[in-house]
This record gives structure tokens, C-alpha cells and sequence, in this order.
């Protein structure tokens, strides 16, 4: 088993993987669609451009916005009990790790004998892993830049020693916190947990996914959390329409776009729109000439999905995505839940 803190052991030095690379072509045509569809939409993904990311990580220090601390909570309270029920000297892979710094604080509990890191941008990941390695040199370290939004097919060099040789055979610890499973509609979700199960199942046994769960409350606390009082998840949400712009040559004007957020209970889902103060007009070059698409006052685009699960249903999806022997923890006002379902 790897001692993850034992820095008296060569600095090992993180390997990478980029197996996404941007097509501007299809992003843009993507986007177009959205925008010319009878109800307008974008993937919440655009969301995330540079300032996009840092606006999400100020979100995530509101008051008004409890999941991440709440999930941060649950770790901490059961830490003990997560690691009797989790393998060590897993390889642990980390959807979405951004600065991998949830990741980090499970590596005492679980001594991982490798750590893979998963995010959209390898450039990112080269910067976040680099700190890591020097707080844990002793961690193999793999940096993997996918979308696994759409497919979740991790590169098989990513477990393997060195890049070399064959699989390592080691259980998969799949780690997918921070309830990023609510921004997939559950038929997504459904399908994404499917892929999950058997990226595990190429483990050895042993193995499984930790995801953390945004649970079902009152509107009273639910939209507080999506439209706060200063404005930041306004920012978040209308920041969309700049990254919109550089993608595709719209003129998108933020000042003219409002935000909404509320909670359709029918739903369970957080709704994310911008909604237009008045009649507009919005221009993009297209391949003979000027595209437009116009939106009455009050028309809207929809940005995001935050669905809200019962924990039953929850379990109910694992189990019907392949997962067995499910175990749960919450708060004590039940506002989340952390998962370990064995593959
Ligand atoms: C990343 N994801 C889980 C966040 C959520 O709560 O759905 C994104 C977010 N959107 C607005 N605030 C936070």
C-alpha cells in the first residue's frame, strides 16, 4: 500500500492523458442550435469558461448555497466509517477534480496506491497536479483531460504503471462529489451511472463509485442557493452569454438579460434561465451572412438543471445502473447525501 504522506521517497512526477480536444466547429453549431430553438437552451458546460470556474468557486462559499459544505461536512463526520466500507490501495479516480482538493482530504483515509484526476482541461489539471505531487510525492499521479459528460471510456494507460505493461488490477474508487450527478436529467444520469459501474468493473474487486447526492427541500432553501443575495449566481449565469460571444461571434449584451432561478417541484429540478428585460435581437456571422434570433420580453434561455433526488430514488438508480450493496450517509437535516455503492 502507498504511504501518500511519506515525503522521505523519490518526488514521483504526475503522467498525463489528453484525450479531449476542442472542436470549434461543433461547439459553435451546438450552441447555434440551442439558441435557434423554439425554446432556447445552452449545456450548462458553458458555464465554465476561466471566469466562469472561479465564479463557481465563489458560489460554492456562500451562505446561501449548502451543498458544499454540507457534503464537506458528511466526509468529515464519517471519514472512518467511509474508509472501513472503501478498498485501499485503490486507484481512485476524480470526475471533475478541478484543483482535486476534496480528493486530497479522502487520500489519509484510503491510501491510494494511484490517484487519477479527470477534468475537461489537461492544462489545468497539469497546474493542480503539479501542487498535489509536492503535497503528496510518494501518489502515482495521472492527469486525464476528457468531457466524460457524453462517454466515460478512461484511457487504459491511465492505470497501468508507467504507462507500461498490463493493468494494474487494482479496485477503481470512482469519486464523483460536490452533487455534479444533478445536472444530468435522470435518464442522462441513469446512462451516466451505467458507464460508471463498468469503468469500475475493469478494476480488480473491491471497488465502486462515492458520489455525493443533492437532496429534495423546501423552495424555501433551494432557491436562496441558485439566487443568492449578491448576486454571484446572477454573475455565474449571465457570464454564460460572454463565453457564448467568444465561441461564436454573438452580441450577446449582459445588461439585457435577467436571472432566474426557481424550484419546479413537479420536477425536482432547480431551473436556471436568463430571461430578456425587452424585445431584442441577438446577431452572429454565419457562413453567407448575419444570423439573428429574436426574443420577446420575457422570453427565455434555459442554462441548467440541478436536479434534487430522494435518497430511495437515488439508491433505486444505483442499483438499477449495476451497483450493489449501497451505503449512505447524511447531515443531520438530511440537505445531502454521500453514496458508496460497490460495483
Ligand atoms: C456543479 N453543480 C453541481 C452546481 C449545482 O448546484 O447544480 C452548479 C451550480 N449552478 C448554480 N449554482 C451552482
Amino acid at each position: 500500500m502507498a504511504d501518500t504522506t511519506q515525503a522521505a521517497v523519490l518526488p514521483r512526477t504526475p503522467r498525463f492523458v489528453q484525450l479531449h480536444h476542442e472542436d470549434r466547429a461543433a461547439v459553435r453549431d451546438e450552441l447555434i442550435r440551442g439558441l435557434l430553438a423554439p425554446a432556447a437552451f445552452t449545456s450548462p458546460k458553458y458555464l465554465y469558461d476561466a471566469l466562469g470556474s472561479r465564479l463557481f468557486d465563489a458560489i460554492t462559499e456562500l451562505p446561501e448555497y449548502y451543498p458544499t459544505r454540507t457534503e464537506a461536512a458528511i466526509f468529515a463526520a464519517h471519514a472512518p466509517a467511509m474508509a472501513a466500507q472503501l478498498p485501499s490501495g485503490a486507484t481512485l479516480v476524480d470526475l471533475g477534480a478541478g484543483n482535486g482538493e476534496k480528493a486530497a482530504r479522502l487520500f489519509e483515509a484510503l491510501q491510494p496506491r494511484r490517484y487519477v484526476a479527470v477534468d475537461i482541461s489537461v492544462d489545468y489539471l497539469r497546474h493542480a497536479l503539479a501542487g498535489r505531487q509536492r503535497q503528496f510525492p510518494a501518489l502515482d499521479m495521472v492527469g486525464v483531460g476528457m468531457d466524460f459528460s457524453q462517454s466515460l471510456a478512461l484511457p487504459a494507460e491511465a492505470f497501468r504503471d508507467g504507462f507500461s505493461g498490463s493493468g494494474d488490477g487494482a479496485p477503481r474508487v470512482l469519486f464523483y462529489p460536490g452533487s455534479s450527478i444533478g445536472n444530468f436529467a435522470p435518464a442522462e444520469a441513469l446512462a451516466f451511472l451505467r458507464q460508471a459501474h463498468a469503468a469500475c468493473a475493469q478494476g480488480g474487486a473491491g471497488g465502486g463509485l462515492l458520489i455525493g447526492v443533492d437532496l429534495v427541500k423546501p423552495a424555501r432553501i433551494l432557491e436562496p442557493a441558485y439566487d443568492d443575495a449578491l448576486g454571484v449566481t446572477a454573475a455565474f449565469n449571465r457570464n454564460l452569454l460572454s463565453h457564448i460571444n467568444r465561441l461564436t461571434g454573438a452580441d450577446f449584451r449582459l445588461a439585457d438579460w435577467r436571472h432566474v432561478a426557481f424550484y419546479n417541484a413537479a420536477e425536482s429540478r432547480i431551473e436556471m434561465h436568463l430571461e430578456a428585460r425587452e424585445p431584442l435581437a441577438v446577431c452572429w456571422p454565419g457562413a453567407a451572412s448575419v444570423q439573428e434570433r429574436r426574443f420577446a420580453a420575457g422570453e427565455r434561455i434555459h442554462t441548467e438543471n440541478s436536479y434534487k433526488w430522494q435518497a430511495a430514488d437515488f439508491d433505486a438508480l444505483l442499483r438499477a445502473a449495476g451497483f450493489r450493496n449501497t451505503r449512505v450517509w447524511t447531515d443531520a437535516a438530511g440537505w445531502f447525501a454521500v453514496f458508496w455503492a460497490r460495483s
